[in-house]
């Protein structure tokens, strides 16, 4: 993503604080920046009350904003929003259906007031795989297939961009499984989806790239591969000497922590040249393992464990920018 064409969202400087009741400020939203490159699914990370939900009402005109710029699909919103609008599909809130109308009528009342056409409906009940359940009343669909319908109605329009709003809070497992399909199969369609959270691991199954952001400022983005520290790998090394070992490996530029009795070598590259290292030396390993960092040790440190906390709300000083993932430590074996 190199030029802002190539971007489906760009938000700069956005900020956005709300009156408490006492009079003061709380700030929502903080000098936000949030990049979303066009195609595949965008994890739109944070803790609860970190701000997600407010940038979402922001980006859709819903909430005005304090500052910033943001553009959708290269235009400038709120105020070029009515040209973009019908390339936009985003459920934010519960949507509302008529309980004792089936799944398909009331796709087709919806296509209606949206002057859509109506021969789009079974269509899109089938891309959320609610075909078989259309003719039931809608007040005996399950949770999950509640927001499915609320997914398809936003199909209708065959739009661009989908936002999602925490699409699966309050379902099941198998709930969530389907809605998560569901969104993996519109990024692998070529869409663009933003699709918020506050779980790590369902962000990790579903999405392509990922913005993490607490106390309403962004954190960290990159690819949910990159992230995990695909790249920059670690290895967990097993030697007799490790004292030398470690000698030769720092000798060597590489930056080694002990870990038990064992080391962990950091931003290890190829172990071939590890292996060599040491072997050059008269040290045999006895183990290598890559360590992987998970998703869920990234977004703890970088949220400051506050993670599966209630809502703080912000205020309380940020980490700087600069406190990049690659120097954080907690690892987990692949
Ligand atoms: N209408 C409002 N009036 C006052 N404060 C608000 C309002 N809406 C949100 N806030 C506050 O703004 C902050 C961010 O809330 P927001 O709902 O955007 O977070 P969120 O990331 O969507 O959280 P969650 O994961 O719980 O949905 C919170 O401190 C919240 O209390
Ligand atoms: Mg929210």
């Amino acid at each position: 993503m190199d030029t802002l064409t190539d971007l489906a969202i760009d938000i700069r400087g956005l900020r956005k604080s709300y009156r408490t009741l006492r009079g003061g400020q709380r700030i929502a939203v903080d000098s936000l920046d949030l990049q979303v490159p066009q195609g595949g699914v965008h994890g739109f990370l944070g803790p609860n009350g970190s701000g997600k939900t407010t940038t979402i009402k922001m980006l859709l005109g819903l909430v005005r904003p304090d500052r910033g710029s943001m553009s959708v699909l290269g235009h400038p919103v709120p105020d070029r929003l009515p040209q973009v609008i019908a390339r936009i599909g985003a459920v934010v809130e519960r949507p509302r259906f008529f309980p004792n109308f089936s799944g398909r009528l009331n796709l087709e009342l919806a296509a209606d007031a949206g002057g859509l056409p109506r021969a789009r409906v079974d269509r899109v009940l089938d891309q959320v795989g609610l075909l078989a359940r259309a003719k039931d009343p809608y007040r005996t669909y399950s949770l999950g297939m509640q927001q499915r319908l609320a997914v398809a109605s936003t199909l209708l329009k065959d739009p661009e961009l989908l936002i999602f709003d925490e699409p699966t809070n309050g379902l099941d497992p198998a709930g969530i499984h389907e809605v998560r399909e569901t969104i993996r199969n519109l990024g692998r369609e070529g869409r663009t989806v933003l699709v918020s959270s506050h779980l790590l691991s369902e962000v990790e199954q579903m999405a392509d790239t990922v913005s993490i952001i607490g106390k309403g400022r962004l954190l960290t983005s990159g690819s949910v591969v990159e992230l995990l520290g695909a790249r920059a790998s670690r290895m967990r090394i097993r030697v007799d000497d490790s004292t030398r070992a470690a000698q030769l490996l720092v000798q060597n530029g590489l930056q080694v922590v002990p870990d038990g009795t064992a080391l962990l070598v950091e931003s290890a590259g190829d172990p071939a040249r590890i292996t060599r290292l040491l072997a050059d030396e008269g040290l045999y390993l006895r183990e290598l393992v890559s360590v992987r960092r998970d998703l869920e040790a990234v977004y703890l440190e970088l949220t400051d464990g506050e993670g599966l906390s209630p809502d703080q709300g912000p205020g309380i000083e940020l980490p700087p920018l600069s406190r990049t993932i690659a120097s954080r430590t907690t690892a987990k074996e692949s």
